[in-house]
């Protein structure tokens, strides 16, 4: 990385070894990254930089989802009468010193401001009753707009300037692009506090941004209103479950990607078995094709060989992918606009199932299409996982590995099958990998199935090598099988399906992606 400085500063080339002078004792740490800068700060280069510019402004034409925003704030406010809400996109995270994690918009404020990808650092949207439309609503957009070739800024800025990390909008630009009023986010505090009384409170989304709640805090002390900031949460995440037209397109794009994620990795499987960290060659095949077709990976990969299927959450990704071994991968591209697919496929690495693999695989696979079965309007969503686990506990007393019978296992007293699945079967899926998640359990878990809700259909099966309960040739084997669902009016669409789930097309699949000369070595 070049180096990186936001602030003018004085030159200093002393040599570490350099005895501590009382100046240097007396800067403070916050700035000394700024010792490594040599810019140059004489008017003439000021002035100089400042010129020679085209000052032609870009038209800025609508984002897709400028079209469908008015309508969730509409409903937003329905919901939270008589506040003004504040939805932080959400500061910058630090990785190391002053470099930063990618960045990544707060989901409420995607949702809500139709804004997607890495825009835009610290900004705010906020939302209120229109008092001139009956139920509906009215937004501003607070953010800090691009600056003239004639400010510091411009050229010196890192975190801000035009040279360091690109154009950004003005004010114009966000409104024809948002659809919206904008302004400078340094009129937010007045703004929050504008009105402010019996006829109108303000809420801010929790968890996003510290200094903004501060800010809101002051501002509800100042103006001796209050609000319940979970209500908030709870209204947001409750409207995503059941997708706009906008968003199962979205949720399309990013279960697509994901497919040819999947492929391009049974492509290069060869070049994972040959490498001490196949893992990590799978993880970073999937990441290029992410982050090439979309913004990048919706949740950390999971690219788990053998035993390593069975940790639920391998992300660590640093084994080997062996021959006549299972590799569990569970990953999902998340497009531009932010939505994310969630699809795990369980595959055999030398492209045939042995026996034991595919008597666990099969019994996931009928779990699997147990839910799928059930799943249609009217269902609840709790009862997608109970058939799933009928189907599961089942298998494992056939296999004579449950202490009783399935039924006395599926009791609520019961439930020693979860001891090999010991995760849900089901979540929903949007914007965040697990959506809607501040939800009551009336309006998720046992609430009914409609109409475009989009959600996952997970079960699997886990043996761990080291599980004494099992036979032998079954330790070391963990198998999900996942796909993305979309509720319609009379079942559920799997949109993942053209994802090859079952053995024998899995194999064909594997086949005809690795060539004549794919290695057949089945385990034994
Ligand atoms: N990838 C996380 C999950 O399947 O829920
Ligand atoms: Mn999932
Ligand atoms: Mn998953």
């Amino acid at each position: 990385m070049s180096t990186h400085s936001s602030t003018e500063s004085t030159e200093n080339t002393a040599p570490t070894s350099t005895p501590v002078t009382t100046a240097q004792a007396a800067q403070d740490l916050a700035s000394r990254g700024e010792n490594r800068s040599q810019r140059p700060s004489s008017d003439a280069f000021r002035e100089f930089i400042a010129s020679g510019w085209d000052e032609t402004v870009p038209d800025a034409s609508p984002r897709p989802a400028t079209a469908v925003t008015p309508a969730r704030r509409d409903a937003l406010v329905r919901r939270l009468p008589g506040t003004r809400i504040v939805l932080p996109a959400g500061p910058l995270k630090v990785r190391s010193n002053d470099t930063d994690f990618p960045y990544r918009p707060d989901t409420s404020f995607v949702y809500y401001s139709g804004l997607g990808t890495d825009e835009e650092p610290d900004s705010v949207l906020v939302v209120e009753p229109d008092p001139q439309r009956d139920g509906g609503s009215k937004a501003v957009w607070f953010f800090r707009p691009r600056a003239g070739f004639d400010t510091p800024e411009f050229y010196a800025d890192s975190r801000y300037g035009e040279m360091w990390v690109g154009r950004r909008l003005t004010l114009t630009e966000a409104e024809q692009a948002l659809g919206i009023e904008c302004r400078h986010i340094d009129e937010l505090r007045d703004a929050l506090a504008k009105n402010l009384g019996d006829q109108l409170t303000l809420s801010v989304m929790p968890g996003v941004d510290a200094a903004v709640e501060e800010m809101v805090q002051q501002v509800r002390t100042e103006n001796h209103v209050q609000a319940d900031d979970s209500a908030l949460a709870e209204a947001a995440s409750e409207q995503r479950l059941v997708k706009d037209e906008y968003e199962i397109s979205q949720m399309r794009e990013a279960v697509d990607a994901t497919i040819r994620g999947f492929e391009d990795v049974v492509r290069r499987l060869p070049e994972a078995i040959g490498h001490r960290r196949g893992e990590r060659v799978i993880e970073g095949v999937f990441a290029r094709t992410a982050r090439a077709d979309g913004n990048g990976v919706g949740y950390g990969t999971i690219a788990a060989a053998g035993d390593h299927a069975c940790t639920l959450h391998w992300v660590r990704n640093d084994g080997a992918v062996r021959e006549g071994d299972l590799v569990l991968i569970d990953a999902g591209v998340e497009v531009d606009s932010l939505y994310t697919a969630d699809v795990t496929r369980t595959l055999p690495v030398g492209g045939r199932f042995s026996p034991a693999q595919r008597r666990v695989y099969e019994a996931v696979l009928e779990a699997a299409d147990a839910a799928f079965a059930v799943a249609r309007p009217g269902v609840l969503f709790r009862d997608i996982h109970a058939t799933a686990m009928q189907v599961i506990a089942r298998h494992l007393e056939e296999w004579g590995l449950l202490p009783g019978t399935a039924e006395e296992s599926l009791a609520p007293e019961g439930q020693h099958h979860r001891r090999w699945m010991v995760h849900g079967t089901s979540h929903h899926l949007g914007l965040d990998v697990h959506d809607c998640a501040q939800a009551r359990r009336e309006m998720y878990l046992d609430a009914e199935l409609r109409p475009g809700m989009v959600f996952t259909i997970e079960p699997g099966l886990y043996f761990k090598e080291n599980d004494l309960l099992v036979p032998e040739e079954l330790r070391g084997i963990g198998v999900r099988i996942e796909d993305d669902v979309l509720v319609t009016a009379d079942g559920v669409e799997n949109l993942s399906a053209a994802l090859p789930r079952r053995v024998e097309e899995i194999e064909a699949w594997m086949a005809a992606l690795r060539g004549p000369s794919t290695p057949t070595t089945l385990a034994p």
